[in-house]
C-alpha cells in the first residue's frame, strides 16, 4: 500500500545512489541493496566507482568477476565465496558487489558463509554489497545498511521517455506531445527500465511511429503484468458505450479528470491529492454500473471490477490475507479505475458482529483513506441504509451521488439514442414528445428495453415492421419499475434526495 509518507520519488535512482555512496565511503562492512531490477543497480554501482574513483569488484552467475566501470571479467568458476575472501583478505578498504544473491533469507549454509565474510569485512574495512529482490536473514542484515531502489519513479519515467522520444525522433512520425509524455509516463507506473524500453519498442514498431491514439495500449500491458487475484477481474468497456443525461456527474468527472492526471509536482505545490472516487446511489436501471465502465472508457484507463464479497473465507486469517493481497494488486497496476458492484451485499457482512468482516471492511477503509495511487473507485449501491456509516466519513470517497429515474430532457436524449442505434428510423417531433410522455417513470433501461423488443422483431421480420406506432404500443406495454416495486423506488429516492448529490441537473422524473 502506498502512502503519504512513501510518496513516488522516495525511493529513486539519484537518492539510492546518494545514500550507497555513502555507506561506501563510510566503509559499511555490508549494504543491501533490495531491487528487482539487477541492471539498474548495475549502472548506478558503476557511476559510484567512476565518481569515487574506486574500484568495484563485481560477481553474477552470468557475467562472473569484473571491475565495475574497466569491463575486465574473470573466471570464478569455483566458489565466488572465496574470491571475495581472498579479495578482502589481500587489500584493505576492497568493496565487493555480489549481484543475483538467493538463498540468504533464512539461516542456512550460505547464510553462514556469508556471515563469516562480514566479520574478515569488518577487520579489513571492507564492504560488500549484495543485490536482492528477496528478504534477508535478520542476522546478516543486522551487520549492515539496506536500500532500496524501486521502480523507476515518475520524473524517471518522464526523462526515460524524453530520452526515447528523442532517439527514434529522426526516424519515426512522434506525435506525443510533453503532455501526452507525462500521461504515458503515468501510465507505465509500476514497469521497470526494461520493461518501458520494451513497451515502447514494441508500440513504436507496431504503429510504425507514435501516436496519439497509441496511447491508451499502454494501459493493456499493466494488466498482463501482475499475477492475478481471484477477487479482481479485468473489464473491457464497450467502446461504443454512451451514456445518457446524468449531466451533473459528467460535468464533475470532467473537472476532476484535470486532478486525476495532474503532474504529482503539481499536486505538491499545492498540498493536493488525486480524487479516489465516487459512490453511486440510485434507483435500478439508472445507470450506476454503466457510468462505472463509461469513466474507465473516457479516462482511457483500464477498468478492474473487484468482487468484494468473494473475499470473505471462513478460516481465520484468510479473508484478511485475501483482502490484502488485493489492494495490493490494485495498487501495482494503478493508475485504473476499480469498481465495485452493489457494494452493500460485501460491506453489510460486516454488521452481523462477524470479527473478521469487520477487519476486513477495516483494512478496507484504511486502504481508502491512506493510499495515494492514482486509483478512482466507483462503488455503485441501491439500498444505502445497509452501508456501515464509517464509509460516508471524510477522506473516503470524494463524493457520493444519487441517480434518479430520468427527466424529460433525459429520456428524450435516451428514446434519441436507442431509436437511432437499433431501430434506424427517423422521429418526428410529435411521436417523440408521446413517447417522452409515455415513458414517465421508466428507468433507462425500461426504455432500452421497449425499443431493443421491438429491434428483435425487426432482425427476424424485416425493417418495414418498425413503425413509431409501434413504439407508442410498446411503450404503453411497459411496466416500469417506479410502479412494479413503487416502495423500493420511494425509498432509494428519498435517502438520495436527502443525503448526496443530484447526479442530473434537471432533476429526475416527477413519478
Ligand atoms: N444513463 C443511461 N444512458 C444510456 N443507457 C443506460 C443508462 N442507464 C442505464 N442504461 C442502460 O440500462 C442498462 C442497465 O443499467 P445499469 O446496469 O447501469 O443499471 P444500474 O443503475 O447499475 O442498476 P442496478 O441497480 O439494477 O444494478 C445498461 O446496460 C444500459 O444499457
Ligand atoms: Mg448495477
Amino acid at each position: 500500500m502506498k502512502k503519504r509518507f512513501e510518496a513516488e520519488g522516495a525511493g529513486n535512482f539519484l537518492s539510492a545512489k546518494e545514500e550507497v555512496k555513502n555507506y561506501i565511503c563510510a566503509r559499511t562492512p555490508l549494504v543491501i541493496i533490495q531491487s528487482p531490477e539487477r541492471e539498474r543497480v548495475e549502472r548506478m554501482l558503476k557511476e559510484i566507482a567512476r565518481e569515487l574513483s574506486c574500484d568495484i569488484f563485481y560477481y553474477t552467475d552470468a557475467k562472473q568477476l569484473c571491475k565495475l566501470g574497466s569491463g575486465q571479467s574473470s573466471n570464478a568458476d569455483s566458489d565466488p565465496l572465496l574470491h571475495i575472501a581472498s579479495i578482502f583478505k589481500k587489500t584493505r578498504n576492497s568493496t565487493f558487489a555480489f549481484g543475483d544473491v538467493k538463498r540468504i533469507g533464512e539461516d542456512n549454509i550460505f547464510s553462514r558463509e556469508l556471515l563469516n565474510i562480514l566479520y574478515l569485512a569488518k577487520e579489513t574495512s571492507g564492504t560488500l554489497i549484495l543485490i536482492t529482490a528477496d528478504a534477508v536473514w535478520s542476522r546478516l542484515a543486522q551487520f549492515g545498511m539496506m536500500t532500496s531502489l524501486r521502480y523507476p519513479d515518475i520524473d524517471e519515467r518522464i526523462a526515460q521517455l524524453g530520452r526515447f522520444v528523442s532517439a527514434y525522433k529522426g526516424r519515426y512520425p512522434i506525435e506525443w506531445t510533453d503532455e501526452d509524455l507525462r500521461r504515458a509516463a503515468t501510465l507505465l507506473r509500476g514497469f521497470s527500465e526494461i520493461q518501458i524500453e520494451n513497451i515502447l519498442s514494441a508500440t513504436l514498431i507496431r504503429n510504425a511511429g507514435l501516436y496519439r491514439s497509441n496511447l491508451h495500449e499502454l494501459t493493456k500491458q499493466k494488466s498482463r503484468l501482475y499475477g492475478s487475484v481471484p477477487s479482481i477481474r479485468p473489464v473491457r468497456p464497450d467502446p461504443d458505450l454512451k451514456v445518457a443525461g446524468l449531466d451533473g456527474l459528467k460535468a464533475w468527472l470532467v473537472e476532476k479528470k484535470k486532478v486525476f492526471f495532474a503532474s504529482e509536482e503539481a499536486l505538491r505545490q499545492r498540498d493536493l491529492h488525486t480524487p479516489k472516487g465516487i459512490l453511486l446511489a440510485g434507483v435500478p436501471g439508472c445507470g450506476k454500473s454503466y457510468s462505472a465502465k463509461m469513466i474507465a472508457k473516457e479516462w482511457e484507463l483500464p477498468l478492474f471490477r473487484f468482487d468484494l464479497d468473494t473475499v470473505y473465507d471462513k478460516w481465520v486469517g484468510e479473508s484478511e490475507k485475501r483482502m490484502r493481497e488485493a489492494l495490493e494488486f490494485i495498487d501495482n497496476v494503478s493508475p485504473c479505475v476499480v469498481w465495485i458492484d452493489e457494494i452493500e451485499k460485501a460491506l453489510s457482512v460486516s454488521d452481523a458482529g462477524n470479527d473478521t468482516g469487520k477487519r476486513v471492511l477495516g483494512l478496507f477503509l484504511f486502504w481508502l483513506q491512506e493510499s495515494f495511487s492514482r486509483v478512482f473507485l466507483v462503488a455503485t449501491a441501491n439500498d444505502i441504509s445497509a452501508l456501515p456509516p464509517e464509509l460516508f466519513r471524510k477522506g473516503r470517497f470524494s463524493e457520493i451521488f444519487f441517480i434518479d429515474l430520468p427527466s424529460r430532457a433525459e429520456r428524450r436524449e435516451a428514446v434519441e439514442q436507442y431509436v437511432k442505434r437499433s431501430l434506424h428510423i427517423p422521429l418526428d417531433e410529435r411521436d417523440t414528445e408521446q413517447l417522452i410522455d409515455l415513458s414517465e417513470g421508466f428507468s433507462y433501461s425500461d426504455i432500452e428495453y421497449a425499443v431493443k423488443e421491438i429491434a428483435q422483431t425487426a432482425l427476424t421480420d424485416g425493417q418495414e415492421i418498425v413503425t413509431p406506432s409501434l413504439l407508442v404500443e410498446k411503450f404503453k406495454e411497459i411496466v416500469p419499475i417506479s410502479k412494479n416495486n413503487p416502495d423500493m423506488v420511494r425509498r432509494i429516492r428519498e435517502w438520495g434526495r436527502e443525503r448526496a448529490v443530484a447526479a442530473s441537473k434537471t432533476g429526475g422524473s416527477e413519478a
